[in-house]
């Protein structure tokens, strides 16, 4: 197989372009061909030493999800068959062109996904419906969705709008909130988008994707009884909060993680995704976004534009078919 690797921790200097064995499935394991794997803020992180990989998981290869096609089976794999399209979680080893993952932790690819779209969807879609889940958000609630222009945030926008809830968006890329305000959201720099959902009662739900920088602004936002999901904090980002206006709301803030979640916790969450979100996008009415394509040679130009303002959804690597798109140094 070829995949991505990093040797130690540090910069771009740590990461090359590899080719191995491939991995062989274990007992509940499946054998991933895929075309496309995304890039995650979190492997910047891990190429960084911020953010290890879960015991069991490759340790030199990031990739935090998966989708491709099945091709050899574990001997105790039940759901699929060689030649399933699945997509879902993996603790590490996404970033290749074959990938082993739990039966348990991926879910069918719905036809109406190229393998293009599909590689977009895993990480984005299961964290932000997680989040929104996690807030309780129903219809006719208020959410707030903090950092919206890229994957999470496009893809908990689209949720947020398929649940029937009203969904303010704070951009801050300018450029970027035509695009989002076109997925149904009411799109504004963030001190506009807390004014407007004072000025409707507060949101039931907040989805931090950010970090520290929204915490105080947040807390003054929420309605009763609503919920702040922080889903994302810059390392070293501390915040002060005024705890009788917690008190005041009978407010709740929770933090997430996906990728250190047990096994089991992960595995009940995609099958929650199966059934409550692949069918939305089967039917189109939610779909990820790519902002961007590289070639897996390109791995280090994705980890830079990762980090890059004003994306617009996902970043991929094509596993596959090197070569043909344009040099990202051009
Ligand atoms: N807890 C979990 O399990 C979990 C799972 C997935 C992701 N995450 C985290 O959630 C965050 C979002 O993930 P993602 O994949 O959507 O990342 P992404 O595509 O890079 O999007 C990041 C978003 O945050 C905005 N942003 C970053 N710094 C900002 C700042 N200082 N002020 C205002 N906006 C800022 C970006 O706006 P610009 O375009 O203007 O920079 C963009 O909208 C990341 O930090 C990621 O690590 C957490």
């Amino acid at each position: 197989m070829r995949c991505v690797s990093f040797d130690g921790v540090g910069d771009n200097g740590v990461v090359s372009i590899q080719t191995r064995a491939d991995p062989v499935p274990g007992r509940f394991e499946v054998l991933i061909a895929t075309e496309y794997a995304a890039v995650n803020p979190a492997d910047v992180l891990q190429r960084e030493g911020m953010h290890p990989p879960p015991p069991g998981s490759p340790p030199d290869i990031p990739g935090l999800e998966v989708a491709g096609t099945v091709i050899a089976c574990g001997d105790s794999v039940t759901c699929f068959e060689v030649s399933d399209r699945v997509f879902g979680l993996v603790g590490g080893g996404g970033l290749a062109d074959r990938v082993v993952a739990h039966e348990r932790e991926l879910a069918r690819i719905p036809d109406a996904l190229d393998d293009e779209a599909a590689a977009s969807v895993p990480e984005a879609f299961i964290t932000a419906f997680d989040a929104l889940s996690q807030a309780g958000l129903g219809a006719g609630d208020t959410l707030l969705v903090n950092g919206a222009n890229g994957g999470v945030g496009t893809a908990a926008v689209q949720l947020g709008v398929a649940l029937g809830a009203r969904v303010v968006a704070s951009v801050r890329a300018a450029g970027r909130r035509e695009a989002i305000a076109a997925l149904g959201a009411t799109a504004l720099p963030a001190p506009e988008a807390f004014e407007l959902v004072r000025s409707l009662g507060g949101a039931q739900a907040i989805l931090e994707l950010v970090g520290g920088v929204h915490m105080t602004e947040n807390l003054g936002s929420l309605a009763s009884t609503g919920t702040l999901v922080v889903v994302a904090a810059k390392p070293g980002d501390e915040v002060t909060l005024p705890l009788r206006e917690l008190m005041g709301r009978r407010a709740r803030i929770v933090g997430t993680t996906l990728r250190r979640r047990p096994p089991e916790q992960k595995a009940l969450l995609v099958q929650r995704f199966a059934r409550r979100v692949v069918p939305l996008l089967a039917e189109r009415r939610v779909a990820p976004i790519v902002d961007r394509v590289f070639d897996l040679s390109q791995a280090t130009s994705a980890f830079d534009h990762v980090r890059a303002p004003g994306k617009l959804g996902k970043v991929l690597l094509r596993t596959t078919t090197e070569g043909t798109l344009p040099d990202p140094g051009a």
